[in-house]
């Protein structure tokens, strides 16, 4: 069997993370190396257990980072690259767009300079470089550089870039970038463009997580302008597996899109969080110990409108046909399924929240919500 070696970058984070758990327990043919600078939204306690050495090694740095990229690729080697570092929250990206320009754009194009020039063998008869048999750059990248829908419509690969926020932009510039490599140097890259994941180690300051969060410490649940924004939900693991088939079999140059065909107003997932949570205590008590307060407070009183997001896009849905089309993916998990597998991971693993928010998260919690 011939084992590849993959650069995982952000494997720390929510995504990279759940990718690497997935690589390693369903293929035995990759080896990983996790690259994350570890920043507010990396942990590296998620993946300690998978780190060994042997399959799976973990360097702290960042990917803007030549010296520390170049020597990965001079020391290891290194066959795949799967790009999940990112700043990736768009409420932060209002807050300060420069560092999402800098590790979203030229991070992209770090890392694929140093690949593409390591992975180099000469040149064809026009001049194009040639590379290295079976060398594969994936750019993880999101549904939001379409922009936004009104009530009709789906995003398709082909759908115009209309990216409005930093945080979108800076993706979608990422995007461009890969694609002028794929002409310029023919570099051999494929990009994924995904909807909203939900799942274990998600960290709370998105909707999903902060709202499980705060009903079990009995806060309000902060919903933003009338509540009525669409995102098309799917579950984390639905979309590794996806990663992973573009990976091994998806065409040179190509975007694929991934979504969960699960799309709900932003309302409907306080709701129902809500009374799932109070479901599960009900029939199963022994969750009760994880409430800091009455199980009568876990109703719709906590659910309070705040500030709308500015610039907030109202409508996400993606047409997955290309991925079930050619490469035989389809989302395998309803919202109604994963909803519950995601709380009761939450209710189990309260350790790890208090992990990942022991840092600056209060800090920016204030921030985010005092004024709104
Ligand atoms: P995340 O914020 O949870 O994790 C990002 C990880 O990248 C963290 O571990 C962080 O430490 C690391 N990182 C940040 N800057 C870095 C740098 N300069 N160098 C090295 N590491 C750095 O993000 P996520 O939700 O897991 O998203 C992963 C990728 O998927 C991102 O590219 C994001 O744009 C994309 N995406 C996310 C979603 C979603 O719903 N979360 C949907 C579509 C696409
Ligand atoms: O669509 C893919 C994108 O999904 C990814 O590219 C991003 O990296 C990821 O963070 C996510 O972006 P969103 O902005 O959609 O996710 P977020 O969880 O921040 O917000 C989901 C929706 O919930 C959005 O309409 C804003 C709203 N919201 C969010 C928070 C944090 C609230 O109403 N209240 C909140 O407190």
């Amino acid at each position: 069997m011939q084992v590849k070696t993959y650069l995982v970058t952000g494997g720390a984070g929510f995504i990279g993370s759940n990718y690497v758990k997935y690589v390693l327990s369903n293929f035995d043919d990759v080896q990983l190396i996790i690259l994350d600078a570890l920043t507010y939204a990396g942990n590296y306690g998620t993946i300690a257990q998978d780190v060994d050495n042997k399959r799976c090694l973990f360097i702290k740095g960042n990917i803007c980072d030549q010296e520390l990229v170049s020597k990965l690729f001079s020391t290891h080697p290194i066959e795949v690259v799967v790009n999940f570092a990112a700043e990736s929250h768009v409420d932060r990206s209002i807050e300060n767009p420069r560092l999402f320009l800098e590790t979203n754009i030229l991070g992209t194009q770090n890392l694929m300079d140093i690949a593409r020039k390591s992975w180099a063998t000469g040149k064809d008869e026009h001049g194009y470089p040639t590379y290295k048999p079976g060398v594969r750059y994936h750019q993880v990248s999101t549904d939001e550089v379409y922009g936004s829908l009104g009530a009709e419509g789906y995003f398709t690969e082909t759908t115009p870039l209309d990216p409005r926020s930093p945080y979108s932009a800076s993706k979608t510039s990422a995007d461009l970038i890969v694609k002028a490599y794929c002409e310029t140097y023919k570099f051999p890259a494929t990009i994924t463009r995904c909807s909203n994941n939900y799942g274990p180690y998600h960290f709370p300051e998105k909707l999903i997580p902060l709202i499980i969060k705060n009903i079990l410490e009995g806060k309000k649940l902060p919903v933003y302008g009338k509540g009525e924004n669409v995102r098309d939900w799917l579950y984390v693991e639905d979309h590794c597996k996806a990663i992973e088939k573009v990976i091994r079999k998806g065409r040179v140059g190509e975007v694929y899109n991934i979504g969960g065909h699960n799309e709900k107003k932003n309302i409907e997932i306080v709701k129902l969080t809500i009374d799932t949570i109070r479901h599960l205590m009900e029939t199963e008590p022994a969750y009760r110990s994880v409430l800091k307060t009455n199980l009568s407070t876990v109703s719709y009183d906590l659910i309070t409108y705040v500030q709308d997001r500015l610039g907030h896009d109202m409508r996400y849905a993606i047409d997955p046909t290309k991925m079930k089309n050619e490469l035989d993916w389809t989302p395998e998990t309803t919202f109604e399924t994963g909803i519950v597998k995601t709380i009761r991971w939450y209710l189990e693993n309260q350790q790890w929240v208090e992990d990942v928010t022991s840092g600056e998260y209060q800090n920016y919690y204030e921030r985010m919500y005092s004024n709104r």
